[in-house]
């Protein structure tokens, strides 16, 4: 190329979660059987959508009118049904007009920062959904700012850090909250909410709540939508459907405003973004159809409990035998389908090992030199037991190590035996 074609942000994106796939595949392919207990698709872990739904999507996809392009926003139907189901929630109160339908969350999360002001920058926990923070990253071409969720207090967010940060910083113009949160499964309890809208209110930013599990938040959780805290700040919530329903391969996501008419700039920065969206004609149809008719089913909120208990049983079962081992330290999830264990600090070295055959050693061997020490672990789980999970390190930008797994194997007993291998083989790699 005559002149350079890659984009000051490029080495910004990164998805660790999808690159340890192919280190399990070649480990794979050796005749190893890989438990994935990555990777947040429920349908690639075997849970199967309710019958009902699929009859609602068989109807819909026998429309002739499913085919063509919706409107820009979104199907005005379905987000009638959303600002309605929202505002008897009794908080914010919003219009269809204020919800902008994507094409998956994954998509409204590249469009918020790609339409932000290179200098404007957002601050997110951490540990990071990547994401967020590798397309906030890549829109400012510097490092994500985050702020820490403390695992010694249950993955509570450290208030005194994020106020700090934003106060030494003018260009942060918004907080983002990710709740039920990815990796941790911690649910932001309503003070803690109330306290960083607070902050936000007085330094004049936005909040951003990606709520896609929000509706995945389990019994006594606690769980409140920032709809219900927000007041009269600027704010946008992000919901989807690819984990309720479950149907990520639909593509489909919105974004809701809320108090747009508080701030100029931030109804211009909403403007912005829908009109972005013009430019690509608008989001997948069929979805948009079921959406109300799912949602609005009397079977629809019993459905998701009896998800959600099943998460819960085996998020506390997992605290019970990875706790046993003592230098490893969880809290039990509150939300979403992921559990979070870190290391203690000073357990984990370079030089600790699990046994594994030469060709599967061969495999880690070059990645092993510039692994974190999360990450080495990781490695090793992966080529020695064939239990893929991801690194908090190198897989959620964090300073911690540890790794995240998924609630989501449908084989309880599966399932306990898993939680016993991995505890067993931290055990012997931190004894080797
Ligand atoms: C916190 C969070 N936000 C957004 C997404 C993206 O979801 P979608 O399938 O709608 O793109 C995910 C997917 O894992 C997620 O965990």
């Amino acid at each position: 190329m005559r002149t350079n074609i890659l984009h000051p942000g490029a080495d910004k994106l990164r998805y660790e979660t999808r690159q340890i796939v192919e280190m399990g595949n070649r480990i794979a392919a050796l005749g190893t059987p890989i438990g994935w207990e990555n990777i947040g698709d429920p349908i690639a872990k075997s849970e199967q959508v309710p019958g009902w739904i699929k009859d609602f999507v068989r109807e819909e996809e026998g429309e002739n009118s499913t085919y063509g392009y919706s409107p820009t926003k979104g199907l005005d139907a379905t987000r009638e049904y959303i600002a309605n189901e929202r505002n008897l929630e009794g908080g914010i109160q919003i219009t269809a007009e204020d919800i902008l339908f994507f094409n998956g969350l994954g998509d409204a999360i590249t469009n918020i920062y790609s339409n932000l002001h290179p200098q404007a920058r957002i601050i997110g926990p951490n540990p990071a959904y990547p994401t967020h923070s590798s397309a906030e990253a890549a829109h400012s071409d510097s490092e994500h700012i985050t702020y820490k969720l403390n695992p010694n207090k249950g993955w509570e967010p450290d208030l005194e850090e994020l106020e700090t940060k934003i106060e030494a910083n003018p260009d942060i113009v918004g907080i983002l909250i990710i709740n039920p949160d990815n990796p941790t499964g911690f649910v932001y309890p309503q003070e803690t909410l109330l306290k960083m809208v607070d902050i936000a209110r007085r330094y004049g930013l936005m909040v951003i709540s990606d709520e896609i599990y929000s509706n995945l938040s389990y019994e006594g959780s606690g769980m409140k939508k920032l709809g219900s805290v927000i007041g009269d700040v600027p704010g946008i919530a992000m919901r989807g459907i690819s984990k309720e329903f479950p149907w990520p391969g639909s593509r489909c996501g919105w974004l809701e405003f809320y108090n747009r008419d508080r701030d100029e700039s931030f109804d211009r920065y909403a403007r912005s973004i829908t009109e972005a969206k013009m430019l690509e004609v608008c989001s997948t149809t069929l979805p948009q159809k079921v959406l109300p008719r799912v949602m609005g089913d009397s079977r629809y909120y019993p459905y998701l409990a009896e998800r959600t208990a099943k998460y819960a049983k085996k998020s506390k079962l997992a605290c019970e035998i990875l706790l046993k081992v003592p230098e490893m330290q969880m809290n039990e999830a509150r939300g979403a389908f992921y559990i979070t264990a870190v290391f203690a600090e000073g357990a984990l070295t370079n030089q600790q090992k699990l046994p594994v055959s030469n060709e599967a050693q061969a495999i880690i061997e070059p990645y092993l030199a510039d692994a974190k020490l999360d990450q080495r672990f990781v490695y090793y789980l992966l080529a020695s037991k064939g239990i893929c999970v991801v690194p908090l390190s190198s897989g959620f930008n964090s300073t911690l190590n540890g790794f995240r797994f998924t609630l989501l194997e449908a084989d309880e007993t599966k399932f306990e035996n898993t939680m016993t291998t991995i505890a067993e083989a931290i055990k012997e790699y931190l004894a080797s």
